[in-house]
């Protein structure tokens, strides 16, 4: 059955670096409101803001204070409901991030459970994981695992006056919370019902894979079996799908990386789901070099094109006709793409352009980042105090003592962090990229002044011109959003090739990965037209087409007559 969201495009917005309303420096929701137009005019139809609640800001936002109150930082109730009305207004829906995991130290859950004197210790106390200490053979004590949480980190932070350690497994200023515990469900109900009322159109789930853990806490390094993806984690979601989702038609996009068939329907089949889409990681980290396993994800290697294709296969097939598919190239988490996979130099427009078709044609839901329909590009931070998030600092004390020097730590760093995606939105030439009439909270990219909105708003050759022709080509034409996908070649180790079937009509997309050129084999390939858009100079379709670094070429043709 035809959902109100399918199909849909949905741009993800970080909110403290979307659009300075208020002269602080920081992006907020009066920010967010300015741009609507400009959204509405580039073809969105949802937004996803990132967590905008009262937070110390240690990850800036994803560590909850207090979940009834807009950070100060990003306005206040009033502007959130403004919010509401005027994206609603413009056919502009709203979902908004979910928190579940976790919340701050700083909540006032987390602050009763470690004060054995506060009056309501004992009920708090239970919302959290905690674990005595381990002595080892010395007699020190130790931490009841080696568990490492994906920030790098160790997993357990002591507390003095409970005698325990608390478990989290991102910062140590993020307890994770008990979801055993029913009292704290209930309040997390209470509270998700209440951001309902007040009119979002649904929810991004944080973490979704994590709520539940092993709680026989077995030694383990670095454990992530053991506080990741455990099947009771699908009673929650399902729980909440039930009692919130499903009966106030809410769009549900959850976070969950590394999904089997099973649990990829048990989050989004059409029957047994508990969300509706599901963002995952297989395309994120194709270019990992493998001869470097103790960097993990900050070595970096050749990007490998045929990773990417299959990881999209993988999903297309895993959901087929029983879910609906997601597809974007990268968020808050992962460094610009045009960085990671294009050429942010030379070949910074075609490459660009190469990327958004290379996605865009695919059927599905699509999520533009901010700045990614302009092709913003990575930060070359030098110094350490350039950086800003929590997770840069963990990884470069890891790295020096991984026998790294400064210098080799910082390099690394740049390049991958997920600063890289979190500078303020690039709006005009002048100064501070018109973000922001004062020194924004975080260092901009060097390349404000020729990637902007404003610079390529009326160039039709312009990344923005192509982003802005794909999206109203997605909302206009169903044979994308509700086609099937055939990859062509799907081995060619620089291609990214594939059709895109629809009902009465099927595109053909071809496109050069890499940045020198190659070629590519075509069969069946008459009554092909090309699609012209902001595209320019579209060769005629041959069986075998020789392609320029970053080509990207669209064609079309009809598969029976049009109504
Ligand atoms: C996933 C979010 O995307 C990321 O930014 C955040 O740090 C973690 N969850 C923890 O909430």
């Amino acid at each position: 059955m035809r959902q109100w969201w399918m199909g849909k495009n949905i741009y993800q917005i970080y909110l403290r670096s979307f659009m300075d309303g208020n002269h602080d420096g920081i992006g907020d929701i009066p920010g967010v409101i300015m741009k609507l137009p400009y959204l509405k005019s580039i073809g969105i139809e949802i937004i996803w803001i990132s967590p905008h609640y009262d937070s110390p800001m240690d990850d800036y936002g994803y560590d909850v204070r207090d979940f009834y109150r807009v950070s100060s930082d990003y306005g206040t109730i009033d502007d959130f409901k403004q919010l509401i009305t005027e994206a609603h207004q413009i056919g502009i829906k709203v979902i908004i991030d979910l928190v579940l995991n976790h919340t701050s130290d700083e909540h006032p859950w987390f602050q009763a459970a470690k004060d054995p004197n506060h009056p309501e210790h004992v009920k708090y106390h239970d919302y959290y994981i905690w674990h005595k200490p381990k002595t080892d053979d010395a007699g020190l004590m130790q931490p009841p695992t080696s568990w490492i949480g994906w920030f790098g980190d160790r997993t357990w932070t002591y507390h003095p006056l409970t005698d325990e350690y608390y478990l989290h497994i991102f910062s140590k200023k993020m307890p994770d919370l008990n979801w055993r515990n029913h009292e704290m469900i209930d309040d997390m109900k209470r509270m998700i019902l209440w951001w309902v009322a007040q009119g979002v159109d649904g929810f991004r789930l944080d973490a979704a894979n994590h709520l539940e853990k092993n709680w026989e806490f077995p030694e383990a390094y670095p454990g992530y079996e053991h506080f990741s993806s455990l099947p009771k984690h699908h009673d929650y979601l399902h729980m909440l799908s039930e009692e919130i989702f499903k009966p106030h038609d809410l769009l549900i996009l959850g976070e969950s990386g590394g999904a089997n068939k099973a649990e990829a329907l048990a989050y989004v089949g059409y029957h047994q789901g508990s969300m509706n889409m599901l963002i995952q990681f297989g395309h994120c980290w194709a270019d990992i070099d493998p001869t470097q396993p103790q960097l993990g994800k900050w070595s970096q290697g050749v990007v490998d094109v045929v990773k990417i294709k299959k990881s999209f296969q993988t999903w297309y097939q895993i959901l087929g006709h029983d879910g609906w598919n997601l597809i974007y190239w990268h968020n808050h988490d992962q460094p610009r793409i045009i960085s990671h996979y294009g050429s942010d130099r030379r070949y910074h427009a075609r490459s660009g352009k190469m990327l958004a078709i290379a996605l865009y044609l695919m059927p599905g839901s699509c999520i533009c980042y901010q700045g990614e329909e302009i092709g913003m590009v990575n930060v070359r931070f030098r110094k350490l105090e350039q950086f800003r998030d929590v997770e840069v600092f963990t990884e470069y004390d890891n790295m020096r003592r991984m026998g790294k020097t400064k210098r080799q730590a910082l390099r690394l760093l740049s390049r991958r962090c997920r600063d890289n995606a979190r500078t303020p939105m690039q709006w005009t030439h002048g100064a501070y990229a018109g973000f922001s009439p004062v020194q924004p909270w975080i260092d901009m990219s060097g390349r404000k002044h020729t990637i902007n909105v404003q610079s390529q708003s009326h160039d039709p050759s312009s990344i923005l011109s192509l982003y802005r022709f794909l999206l109203k080509l997605r909302r206009s034409d169903d044979n994308i959003t509700f086609g099937t996908i055939e990859f062509i070649d799907i081995d060619h180790p620089d291609s990214f090739c594939y059709r895109t079937v629809g009902a009465t009509c099927e595109y053909l997309v071809i496109t050069n990965f890499r940045n020198r050129t190659i070629s590519v084999q075509l069969d069946d390939i008459h009554k092909f037209a090309p699609v012209t858009g902001s595209l320019k100079r579209i060769p005629p379709l041959k069986n075998r087409m020789v392609l320029a670094p970053f080509a990207a070429f669209v064609y079309r043709r009809t598969r029976r007559r049009e109504s």
